[in-house]
């Protein structure tokens, strides 16, 4: 099980005390939720961010692309370090191209799946994905509920699995309780917010806290 902090989430007052806090509780990667005010109704984070996270951390760090026509921007992730960047098949018309370019980049190619979108729409271009990112909340923001219509979503996500070998990530709205049932559905990491880890105390206990219950649960 791999768990990745949302950074939007973090203390942006003391960003490197907290990487190196969460690195040292044992997160598996840092996730950075990239929003441009169009594509979702959101501004979070940017490249500046990105450099800052991967200076205090050798651990890996993603860009999670909310913008529009994500194509031409790549460059400036894949400059910022971004070892995973996820895109929306919605956000521009070449999805495989950028699939292919950031690979092409030497970086993880990262599908992120709207609550709305079927897996019939992206099934085609599991091929050309390391990681695929389900949304079960609709991406801006954090502190939502967990959109419950996802969970058969992931299933057929969690069976496609062993066809194409990519990672598969929840992003939203992850409680323990929700980790260790989709643990059980096969989800292989998690974004980690306001549902389990910021605003809840020490991080090195509530990831230890993760790490067993899901143990638990299985
Ligand atoms: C949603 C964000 C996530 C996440 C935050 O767009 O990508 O960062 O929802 O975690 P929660 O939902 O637990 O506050
Ligand atoms: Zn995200």
């Amino acid at each position: 099980m791999e768990l990745y902090p949302s950074m939007m989430c973090a203390d942006f007052g003391n960003l490197a005390n907290e990487v190196r806090a969460l690195d040292a509780a044992g997160a598996d990667a840092f996730h950075c939720d990239i929003m441009d005010g169009v594509f979702v109704p959101n501004i979070t984070m940017g490249t500046n961010d990105i450099r800052a996270i991967k200076a205090a951390t050798r651990k890996p760090v993603d860009a999670h692309l909310m913008i529009v026509d994500p194509l031409p921007k790549l460059d400036l992730f894949i400059n910022a370090g971004a070892d995973i960047i996820y895109i929306h098949p919605e956000a521009g018309s070449f999805t495989a191209k950028a699939l292919l370019a950031i690979r092409a980049a030497g970086r993880k190619a990262g599908l992120a799946v709207n609550p709305e979108m079927p897996v019939s729409a992206v099934e085609d271009l599991l091929p050309l994905v390391d990681h695929l990112m389900v949304m079960t909340v609709s991406p801006g923001f954090a502190g939502q509920a967990f959109l419950d219509f996802t969970l058969p979503k992931i299933e057929r996500f969690a069976e496609l699995k062993g066809r194409f070998g990519y990672t598969l990530v929840i992003d939203g709205a992850c409680s323990p309780e929700r980790i260790a049932q989709l643990t059980n559905l096969g989800a292989d990491a998690f974004v980690l917010g306001t549902s389990a880890l910021f605003g809840k105390g020490d991080y090195a206990k509530s990831i230890e806290n993760l790490r067993t219950t899901h143990l638990v649960a299985a």
